[in-house]
């Protein structure tokens, strides 16, 4: 079967997702974009803060595209949030204050501490009042991702505009002697991409938005679209965050530079990688390295979106499908122009910092996952999937007062995860853990490293190890396609 471009539109649009096109900004707004300065999140240091921060959710007015107005959302201010920088080893209080019109959580995404204090759905935070969570943080730098996490509503939520970074800082890291001058060469990357007519933020919705995820017509970056960074001439580090509800990037630089891979979502890497380019999928993060010193101006780019469900048929994953439907070439994410080389060296270190790995004995307890997605297209066609479009997973739409799953604390786990349809990225709360295997194989380069989400088509097993209490409440398991997840793609397990 091969459908054209027209029909496949159409198709698209009966089933009431409208046409959404990935690439050209004119589309958005309805003419020539100008190139915005990055915005740069405010910093927030806790130890400048005695330890103690406040987060207000607000809604307000954005002008994301100059002189066009958008409902969005924020914390401390009307879109996305402030970064937090918390040093490891401090207990630091956030005040949380939810001035919305509906219940909202800050889920700690990364943050090993105890259920209770996750800011899952367990936790909402109604209209009106404050939540003050005490974090103890254990673990090394890293740089993790703060979002709400309510009830079926965490998608919409997100995408309006609340999603912010929490940076954890320690003495090892300081001592690499890595770039840290926040904003300068030490530069915080939230991407999104969303979607805009007429330059103003709108919100997609129906079937086909719950089945693929609410993507958009422009890529932000901290809210920036069309992004133009200054940096310096020398090395910089960038710290990305896929704060997108369902968009995988594919990030590679317009003149084809190695850069240098040095942390995952659990911190630093032991040692830094070569590459030239990164996927990054929804809730993941990476920070790397980049070599500035030359001073001539690069573009970041992504690949074109290709991570649809099958019933988009079997060609969704050909070239020519993508090309006909995407265009054939990159988008750019964001412009860097770097100033004359300022003299100070750029020297990656190679060896970063030394990890204790986890063994996986034979006696181990296993776990099996398949994240469902319904009938595939005869079912989803006929409706005959219920409310939720079929995420479920093992069959099992997510339901707030069943516990899928009891692990002991201290215990190492293997979970293979299998992902229906299209690729998930699939992540797990109060944990960290490796990819085992992938597709019965060895794991690909960009697996390394402890993780907390991963994205899974083909069987991967990830090697689990539960340090933090869910005894007062459960943490949560789920793709981190929101959408999927508001709509039934997660569990709960307890740990005693
Ligand atoms: Cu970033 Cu349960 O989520
Ligand atoms: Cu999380
Ligand atoms: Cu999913």
């Amino acid at each position: 079967m091969r459908l054209s471009r027209r029909s496949l539109l159409t198709g698209v649009a009966l089933v009431g997702v409208g046409t959404f096109v990935a690439r050209p900004l004119w589309n958005a707004i309805g003419g020539a974009a100008e190139p915005q300065p990055l915005r740069i999140p405010a910093l927030l240091d806790a130890r400048g803060q005695r330890n103690s921060l406040s987060l207000q959710v607000q809604a307000g007015n954005t002008e994301l595209f100059p002189g066009r107005t958008s409902r969005t959302l924020g914390y401390n201010g009307s879109h996305l949030g402030p970064t937090l920088r918390v040093h490891r080893g401090d207990d630091v209080e956030i005040a949380v204050t939810n001035t919305l019109k509906e219940d909202t959580t800050v889920h700690w995404h990364g943050l090993l501490i105890p259920a209770e204090l996750d800011g899952g759905p367990h936790q909402p935070i109604q209209p009106g009042t404050t939540w003050r969570p005490t974090l103890p943080i254990r673990q090394p730098a890293a740089t993790l991702f703060y979002h709400p996490h309510v009830h079926g509503r965490t998608g919409e939520q997100v995408y309006r505009g609340l999603a912010g970074l929490l940076i954890i800082t320690d003495d090892e890291e300081q001592a690499l002697g890595l770039p840290s001058e926040y904003g300068v060469d030490d530069l915080p990357l939230v991407l999104q991409d969303r979607q805009f007519e007429d330059g103003r933020l709108v919100l997609p919705e129906g079937m086909m938005v719950t089945m693929q995820g609410r993507r958009g017509n422009t890529t932000l970056v901290n809210g920036t679209p069309d992004a133009v960074a200054r940096v310096p001439g020398r090395l910089v580090r960038l710290r990305f965050v896929n704060g997108s509800n369902a968009r995988i990037f594919d990030l590679s630089f317009d003149d084809g530079r190695v850069f240098h891979w040095i942390a995952s979502e659990g911190g630093l890497l032991e040692a830094s990688v070569e590459v030239r380019s990164l996927t990054l999928a929804p809730g993941e993060r990476v920070e790397i390295l980049v070599d500035f010193s030359d001073g001539r101006p690069v573009a970041l780019e992504t690949a074109p979106d290709t991570n649809f469900p099958m019933m988009m048929g079997p060609m969704g994953r050909t070239r020519n499908f993508v090309a006909e439907i995407f265009g054939a070439g990159n988008e750019t994410v964001l412009r860097f122009e770097p100033a004359a080389n300022d003299g100070k060296p750029s020297v990656v270190p190679g060896r970063l910092i030394a990890r204790d790995r986890a063994d996986a004995s034979p006696a181990i307890k296993r776990r099996r996952f398949v994240l469902n997605m319904g009938m595939g297209m005869g079912g989803m066609m006929g409706g005959g999937m219920g409310s939720g479009g079929g995420m479920s997973i093992n069959g099992r739409p997510f339901e707030m007062a069943r516990i899928d799953e009891r692990v002991q604390i201290g215990d190492t786990e293997i979970w293979e995860v299998t992902g229906e349809m299209m690729s998930h990225p699939f992540h797990i709360h109060g944990v960290q853990f490796e990819v085992l295997s992938r597709n019965g194989g060895q794991p690909v380069a960009r697996d390394a490293g402890l993780r907390d989400t991963v994205l899974v088509q083909e069987p991967v097993e990830l090697l689990v190890r539960f340090t933090q209490p869910a005894v007062k409440a459960p943490f949560m398991y789920h793709c981190h396609i929101l959408e999927h997840e508001d709509n039934g793609m997660m569990g709960q397990f307890m740990t005693s």
